[in-house]
């Protein structure tokens, strides 16, 4: 099938790329580059000898949408493209809806144009908010959710069940990720933030490579195995398998599914397991907790092993393996 993937010269849509191509599909690319290089889609041409099209354009310019889906045929698209720091969000809120509401108002008019019913959506594990872990899909959610960010994937998720009941044909997924973290196992491509990392593991690499002193732990007196806050940590590549699998599986509808291990990791957890799977050493300091943050999050993995026939086979180790040998082949990222 041919696969519109929107973002996906980022993090997740570059390894997702790879995995549609190894199932036989052809990706086609729609990204603005804001928050990502072209590097990363010369990486994955490396490392499948395959070069997607590639379109750098924003999601939300209609006509240029069009163009793309005129000139490749489009069956089905896999939405990545938005903004995704969380801070940053609660500075400029407006610039958070404007672009991850308007690219996918975009989306949504356009596949209507060209009769495309198929709908895969980047979602996060944030739409619980406060609700207690594990989270199944039916937890409700968009309570307690502390940063505009994470309103966005609410909101959207939301207009996405209404568009979906509204027209009996389209089917539509939400896939709420957990914490995704690793890189392809070839150290070619991986995740490439901008500045000081907000996310953990990007954090913890940094540390082990030298760019930055120490980690700074954000609180130790959870509720938790060691006070340290649970994540439940997902290898980027099981995570693109599970992009395939949603497109295989796809049915008429709206359908929002979990995807993460089951499983929490505490952060010191983590530490070990990165200086153990890299031999770095990750110093690190106890921090007063960051607000906002949930002590524990994991998912309930039913729905996914149900529905997609999926369910990840990477461990904690494998990831943080890949996540070291991306970090120390590129320093710099893809600079
Ligand atoms: P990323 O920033 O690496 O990728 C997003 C891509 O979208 C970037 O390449 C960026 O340039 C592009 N983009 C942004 N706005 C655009 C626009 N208006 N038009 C065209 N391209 C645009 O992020 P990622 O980690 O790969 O995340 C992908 C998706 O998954 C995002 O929607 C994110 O919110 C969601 N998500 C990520 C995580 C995570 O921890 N990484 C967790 C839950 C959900
Ligand atoms: C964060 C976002 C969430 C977003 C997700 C993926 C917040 C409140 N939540 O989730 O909306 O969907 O990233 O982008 O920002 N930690 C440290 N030191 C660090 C970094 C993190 O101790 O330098 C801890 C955190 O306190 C947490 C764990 O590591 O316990 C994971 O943090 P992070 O990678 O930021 O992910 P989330 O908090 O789950």
């Amino acid at each position: 099938m041919n696969i519109l993937v929107t973002g996906g010269a980022g993090y997740i849509g570059s390894h997702t790329v790879i995995k549609l191509i190894e199932a036989g599909h052809t990706p086609v690319v729609v990204d603005n580059l804001c928050n990502s290089s072209a590097e990363s889609l010369r990486r994955v041409a490396q490392i499948t000898g395959v070069t997607p099209p590639f379109y750098q354009q924003d999601v939300r310019d209609t006509a240029a949408l069009e163009a793309v889906f005129a000139k490749h045929a489009i069956d089905a698209v896999i939405h990545f493209a938005g903004l995704k720091a969380v801070g940053e969000s609660t500075e400029k809120p407006l610039l958070y809806y404007q672009t991850n509401l308007d690219s996918t108002f975009t989306l949504l008019e356009v596949m209507r144009t060209f009769n495309v019913k198929t709908l895969v959506f980047s979602s996060s594990a944030t739409v619980y908010g406060s609700e207690p872990a594990p989270y199944s899909e039916d937890s409700p959610i968009g309570r307690g959710i502390t940063n505009p960010y994470g309103r966005t994937k609410y909101f959207i998720e939301e207009m996405l069940r209404d568009i979906a009941s509204s027209d009996g044909s389209l089917a539509i997924t939400s896939l709420r990720y957990f914490n995704p973290i690793g890189a392809h196992p070839s150290g070619l491509i991986g995740e490439n933030p901008n500045g000081v990392p907000n996310n953990l593991m990007p954090y913890i690499t940094q540390v082990a490579v030298g760019k930055r002193a120490e980690l700074g732990v954000f609180g130790d007196d959870y509720d938790t195995v060691d006070g340290t806050g649970v994540r439940d940590y997902i290898h980027v590549d099981d995570l693109a398998e599970g992009h395939v699998a949603a497109l295989t599986h796809s049915q008429t509808g709206y359908c929002a599914i979990n995807l993460g291990s089951g499983e929490g990791t505490s952060v010191l957890q983590l530490v070990h397991a990165f200086e153990e799977a890299s031999g770095a050493k990750v110093p690190y300091k106890i921090h007063p907790r960051r607000p906002g943050d949930v002590a524990v999050s994991y998912a309930k993995i039913a729905r996914a092993a149900d529905v997609l026939q999926w369910r990840t086979t990477r461990t904690i180790e494998d990831a943080c393996r890949d996540s070291w040998r991306w970090q120390s082949g590129n320093p710099e990222g893809y600079k």
